[in-house]
């Protein structure tokens, strides 16, 4: 091969390289070579074997839940249980998988599925936290290493990417999402079930992804986990279903059923969501799964008198696999003979979950993610950790930095306070899979491996309670030094499944530990670790510095660190808008128009009396270590047709004096509609890097889909007229442009 040739192959690898790798990530088929083999088995099972297919139960290794059932390697050996969660390790799932082909009749394999949220081993930073990031290409990555390792332990599904949009931040479960915003939560949801599944099930490294929950499980009214979702079909459908949409046209092979209600019906027993809309409206063509006896719980939302009823119920609306409940095992033979089940209906199920386990390629090798040496090499692997530093620093968000204290200097006196300044038992948050705390870098670590001058430490309070001498301790050694650094937050757990918080502020030990050394009057640099947006004001309006981390996993104190010292400019942005009290949730950025928009000078406009509207901190907020400044967006034309797309470009230019990434966000407001439309709505964002004094021109095509809604007949559809079209860093400061949409 001639010099040119390869040098143009090895050009086109590298530019084709992720267009290849997304379009092998499309929307799970089954090939039709499975069918065949699919008929076969499903000729020889009994009524019984196939209700085992359809049954999922979790080891006694942990559980997840509020149920644990006994005995459930007899389920296994007499093919009632014919997949497994919590467990993992090869041996363990050795041990078990043997059970199911060597002492089963039909030796039909199991599936073994887990909660890999935000890594295996390797912690990443939680999904909330990584969304701050908002690089695509290191969320993917985050999600492949976290496949990468959970295959090499065993398993081969994971119960992510969660991707219910939330507005809410008491809801707990924010943490283990993308946030706010619809836009962003769906290329999250597409990068991550990517990363998941890798370039094709049945590679050894990929794991099937599943969506959840499904659907609007981010809405319970009052943020309190499992309560009822009430919400318009046109406010459902724009804001809240597209992302569970993107992932699976991103290919995810498996749906969670959500515990709420949609609409007065309980997700798990709701056909318009898992027929109408799943199977029907998107072709879904892989399995539904329930969550966590979502079956058996439809009789406490008082929708079914018993158990029985509530499998007849999932059942009909297109549940295949019921998690845990053992609804199906006990009573799916009873209904079928009662007629209340069709075999059709069975078959089509068990057909599904059979599909899955053939095109992993258990059948020929169901040890095929059973490899010690591979599970040696890669748990927390030197690249795995690489890949968790890297996008940790990348999902700090810089909040505050008044008089440019940070980033530290390595001659500076630190006074490292707080509850979570030398701790490692909160750093991998909750939902941390198989990670060990004791991996993690602590804040202290992290900035002594950095060799600053000196550090001093004192946890100052524990995390709810005041600790004794503590604050005395603490003042003394911010009396010592140049900077204080204070590191606080929530704990781990309170965050995450049934963590619902009711005042979402900093606990009152640490506030007034933190207010405290505020007032010894030395430069303060807060550094936050929590899983929901907080509310806290006073620090907000007197710290020096704010710095967000969330909980950034095994590599949180190098991340930390990174920045602190400013090794690594800052560049996160928030996914969800910070609010001044909880008053004011929900609170988020992309509200509609009111008859009365909020004017200060008139008293009767929509607004607060004793607070301002704006949260404490917009969604799409960071600071850099540099400033940028971001052009108005300039449209390719102001007048354009309906149907055409529309290329906008936007320049951006490092305005400081250090090399710095900024994300460009364009917004877009359809000025008159048939209904109300938001004020603005994200419809495109990139992450550059500008070196210090660079400008960078950068393209968006705005696409009709993008200027789509639902409009007054409930069609999905555009409407000539006026845009204003923005572009900015956050979702607050931005400039506009107004452009004519023709018919
Ligand atoms: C309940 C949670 O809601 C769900 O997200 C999780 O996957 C299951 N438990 C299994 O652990």
């Amino acid at each position: 091969m001639s010099n040119t040739i390869f040098r143009s192959l090895i050009t086109w690898l590298l530019v084709a390289g992720p267009f290849w790798g997304r379009l092998c990530a499309q929307m799970y088929r089954p090939s039709a070579a499975v069918e065949d083999r699919v008929t076969a088995l499903l000729d020889k099972m009994s009524l019984e074997e196939k209700i085992g297919q359809l049954t999922l139960y979790t080891t006694d290794w942990g559980s997840t839940g509020p149920t644990i059932r006994e005995g459930y390697k007899n389920d296994i050996r007499s093919g009632a249980c014919g997949n497994l969660f919590n467990s993992h390790t090869v041996s363990f799932v050795r041990e078990l998988q043997r059970i199911a082909v060597e002492e089963t009749r039909l030796k039909i394999p199991l599936l073994f599925g887990f909660d890999v949220i935000h890594g295996y081993k390797t912690i990443f930073p939680i999904p909330l936290g990584e969304s701050a990031s908002w690089d695509l290409e290191a969320i993917e990555r985050s999600a492949r290493v976290a496949a990468t390792e959970a295959t090499a332990a065993g398993l081969n599904w994971t119960f992510a990417p969660m991707v219910d949009v939330c507005r809410d931040p008491r809801w707990g479960r924010v943490m283990e999402g993308a946030g706010e915003d619809t836009y962003l939560g769906c290329r999250i949801a597409e990068a991550r079930t990517r990363g998941f599944q890798g370039k094709k099930l049945g590679d050894t490294d990929a794991m099937l992804a599943c969506v959840k929950h499904f659907a609007a499980y981010g809405a319970p009214i009052a943020g309190r986990d499992y309560n009822s979702v009430d919400m318009s079909e046109r406010y459902f459908r724009e804001y809240y279903l597209p992302p569970y949409e993107a992932a699976i046209r991103a290919g995810a092979a498996t749906v969670m059923t959500s515990f709420n209600d949609y609409d007065g019906v309980p997700a798990t027993g709701n056909k318009y969501l898992l027929t109408d809309i799943l199977r029907k409206e998107w072709g879904f063509k892989g399995f539904v799964v329930t969550d966590y006896t979502s079956i058996n719980e439809m009789v406490n939302h008082g929708v079914v008198a018993d158990e029985k009823a509530a499998g007849e119920l999932a059942m009909n609306a297109g549940v295949d696999m019921d998690m845990q409940g053992a609804v199906y095992q006990r009573f799916m033979l009873q209904s079928y003979k009662d007629g209340k089940i069709a075999m059709p209906l069975i078959n089509d199920a068990v057909r599904r979950v059979l599909r899955l386990k053939i095109e992993l390629g258990l059948f020929e090798d169901p040890y095929k993610y059973c490899d010690e040496t591979r599970e040696k090499n890669s748990l927390l692997s030197a690249e795995h950790r690489a890949a968790a530093r890297d996008v940790s620093r990348k999902s700090i968000v810089l909040l505050k930095n008044e008089g440019g204290i940070l980033p530290l200097k390595k001659t500076q006196k630190i006074a490292l306070i707080g509850p979570l300044a030398d701790n490692k038992s909160e750093l991998i948050g909750n939902w941390n899979g198989a990670g060990n705390a004791n991996d993690c870098v602590s804040v202290l670590e992290g900035l002594r491996a950095k060799a600053p001058a000196e550090i001093t430490t004192e946890a100052g309070s524990d995390f709810m309670a005041e600790k004794s001498d503590g604050l005395a301790n603490a003042l003394a050694l911010a009396e010592k030094a140049d900077v204080v650094v204070a590191v606080v937050g929530e704990t781990a757990m309170m965050s995450g499944e049934a963590c619902a918080r009711g005042e979402i502020g900093l606990p009152a030990a640490q506030e007034a530990l933190v207010m405290a050394l505020i007032k010894t009057g030395k430069p303060v640099v807060v550094v936050l670790m929590n899983g929901r947006p907080l509310a806290f004001p006073a620090i907000a309006e007197s710290a020096g510095a704010i710095v967000e981390s969330w909980w950034l996993g095994t590599e949180a104190g190098n991340a930390i660190a990174d920045v602190l010292f400013g090794d690594y400019n800052p560049s996160g942005k928030l996914p969800m808008s910070f609010p001044r009290s909880v008053g004011q949730v929900p609170v988020f950025y992309n509200e509609k128009s009111t008859g009365r928009p909020f004017d200060p000078n008139s008293k009767w406009t929509s607004k607060y009396i004793d607070m301002p509207n704006s949260p404490q901190w917009p969604f799409g907020f960071g600071l850099s270590y540099t400033t940028f400044s971001i052009s108005e967006p300039k449209p390719e034309k102001t007048t354009f047709k309906k149907g055409e797309p529309l290329k906008v470009s936007v320049t951006v230019s490092n305005t400081g004096a250090r090399d710095g990434e900024e994300v460009v966000q364009l917004y877009v407001h359809d000025l008159v509609g048939s209904v109300t439309r938001p004020v603005k709505e994200l419809k495109g964002f990139q992450k550059v890097m500008l070196k210090a004094g660079e400008s960078r021109t950068l393209q968006f095509t705005l696409t009709e889909k993008d200027l789509s809604f639902y409009r007054r007949d409930m069609s999905f559809g555009t409407e000539p007229g006026d845009f204003e079209i923005m572009a900015g860093g956050n979702s607050a400061d931005l400039k506009k442009v107004r452009v004519t949409m023709t018919e």
